[in-house]
């Protein structure tokens, strides 16, 4: 059966969702689950947009694009990308971001709609045409994988996506990229527009597919591109991305797998990993994954109805087209519990993937054995949340020492907040409010001086029971209209949301320091 690429673009387009905002560390991190869910490449930013961009891009491509020690027996690491303008500038950086990996490709693109060329572009279809001709030879003269999309494929004239097409490749694209920027397509319409271009383009090109989701088609319009001979599907972690999102990852990859005699192809991811991923792409962007999502929503195996149950007692297969285990979210056997020791919570975490070590895996251990104290079982849900919340705190603006708050029928909710600042100073501050998170988040207000606007908060639990482990989600909005989120974690809601909001404003400090994307992202 013929393999189809998975390439994902979490860490680029994904990473355009408003507020999705990640660190570099926690890009690394989605890097490194990435490699482990056995992507073929990762687009891993948009280097131009910021030195910072490029440097996270660098670090993506000298770790997770490193080749493996001779005779070590591992796999080949992923193809590291970075997307360029067709521009020489953009392209350098480009290629000055990955050309540590192993097997480094730049992704360069122009828009071909009349659309775009008139309005956005000002540029005429010759200029269009010329501009593809030299910026995709300048990639090749540097990078021996070059990958051309033509911007807004989707609600471009055919003959005209054609004869770009056909230039591109001329000089020297590798993989053709067709995106329905806009999500405008339908599954017949973008299956059709990829089959008459695979008639056009030679055998040896990989024909891709990006979707996105404004009509709710992304995924339905990515199949109909394999369907007619795509072999790359770019694809995202959640379907997150520019405005309604990108096709979703999950969605694609179980499609095939579910359905082979459909569409007789195959990827080589390991379907296994595919809970985990959802839930860290999902705490690190602070874009929850809603109950009913396909394949990893929390509802995607829970059968409610009793002659739903009662068939599937009869036979699994009555109601179940896929079983949890194989996307990796059947319940995990409890794991560890308070007489654990540090070793064996390093150990464990280690086989989660996670490289927890020195200082950090002491924070860690103190976190685990203060919730251990309270909740009688630890499991690897548990633990993802818990070293996902140890974010480094050096560069935090502001650390919580200690809160205390009064609520219920009696009296105003009021809550007293200590903060401690990165420079050691201690302010304590109180207040009251609706209820006692309101009261907490205006004490900080008050010490932090945040300008911020709480836009969203969402609470739920990490695992089932009463003493589960409380993950708080929010999203603020900054004085220039920047959206951040930040997540907490713990058996006290309140403690959590505190975390949660002090995250969101600290974020909202990194990420003005880190970078000055917005103004650059004209992609
Ligand atoms: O949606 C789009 O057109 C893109 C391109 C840069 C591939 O993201
Ligand atoms: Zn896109």
């Amino acid at each position: 059966m013929p393999h189809v690429r998975i390439f994902d673009t979490t860490l680029r387009d994904g990473e355009q969702s408003p507020g999705a905002t990640m660190t570099s560390a926690e890009k690394l991190d989605v890097a490194r689950a990435l490699a482990r869910l056995r992507v073929d490449v990762i687009e891993a930013g948009f280097p131009a947009a910021s030195p910072d961009d490029l440097a996270a891009v660098r670090s993506i491509a000298d770790e997770v694009g490193a080749a493996p020690a001779p005779g070590s027996g591992l796999a080949e690491p992923p193809i590291i990308c970075a997307l360029a303008r067709a521009s020489r500038s953009d392209i350098d950086r480009a290629w000055e971001a990955v050309r540590a990996a192993a097997r480094p490709r730049i992704h360069t693109f122009l828009a071909t709609s009349e659309l775009h060329m008139l309005h956005k572009l000002r540029m005429t279809r010759t200029e269009v045409l010329h501009r593809v001709a030299d910026m995709v030879e300048y990639a090749r003269s540097l990078c021996a994988d070059v990958e051309f999309s033509p911007e807004d494929a989707g609600r471009s004239d055919p003959a005209f996506l054609r004869e770009v097409v056909a230039l591109a490749v001329r000089a020297g694209a590798t993989t053709i990229n067709i995106p329905d920027t806009v999500g405008y397509t339908t599954p017949d319409e973008f299956g059709a527009l990829i089959a008459s271009l695979r008639a056009h383009v030679p055998d040896d090109v990989i024909l891709s597919v990006h979707c996105h989701d404004d009509l709710g088609l992304a995924t339905a319009n990515t199949l109909a591109g394999i369907a007619a001979g795509a072999r790359q599907a770019e694809v995202t972690i959640n379907g997150i991305g520019e405005r309604a999102g990108n096709s979703s990852l999950e969605e694609v990859v179980m499609a095939l797998h579910t359905r082979p005699a459909r569409f007789a192809a195959t990827t080589q991811i390991d379907t296994t990993q595919l809970t985990r991923i959802s839930r860290l792409v999902s705490t690190v962007t602070g874009m929850a994954v809603p109950p009913n999502k396909a394949v990893v929503g929390a509802n995607a195996f829970a059968h409610e109805s009793g002659i739903h149950q009662d068939g599937l007692l009869k036979h699994q297969a009555t109601y179940e087209i896929m079983r949890p285990e194989t996307v990796g979210a059947h319940p995990t056997a409890l794991v560890l519990g308070k007489h654990s020791g540090r070793a064996a919570l390093a150990a464990r975490l280690g086989e989660l993937g996670y490289a927890v070590e020195g200082a950090a895996l002491d924070r860690v251990f103190a976190r685990f054995k203060a919730i251990a104290d309270r909740r009688k079982h630890i499991t690897d849900a548990d633990l993802e949340v818990i070293v996902r919340e140890d974010a480094p705190e050096t560069h935090d603006a502001f650390t919580l020492d200690a809160l205390h708050v009064g609520c219920g029928t009696l009296g105003m909710p009021t809550a007293t907040v200590r903060l401690r600042s990165r420079h050691g100073d201690v302010r304590v501050q109180a207040s009251v409010g609706t209820g006692p998170v309101d009261a907490a988040y205006k004490a900080i207000d008050a010490i932090v001086d945040a300008r911020a606007t709480l836009l969203e908060y969402s609470v739920h639990s990490v695992t089932e029971g009463i003493d589960a482990l409380g993950h708080v989600t929010v999203r603020v909005r900054d004085a220039r209209g920047r959206v951040c989120h930040g997540a907490g974690a713990d058996t006290d809601i309140i403690v959590a949301s505190v975390q949660a909001y002090l995250r969101a404003l600290n974020r909202i400090t990194v990420t003005r320091t880190e970078r000055t994307r917005d103004e650059a992202h004209a992609v």
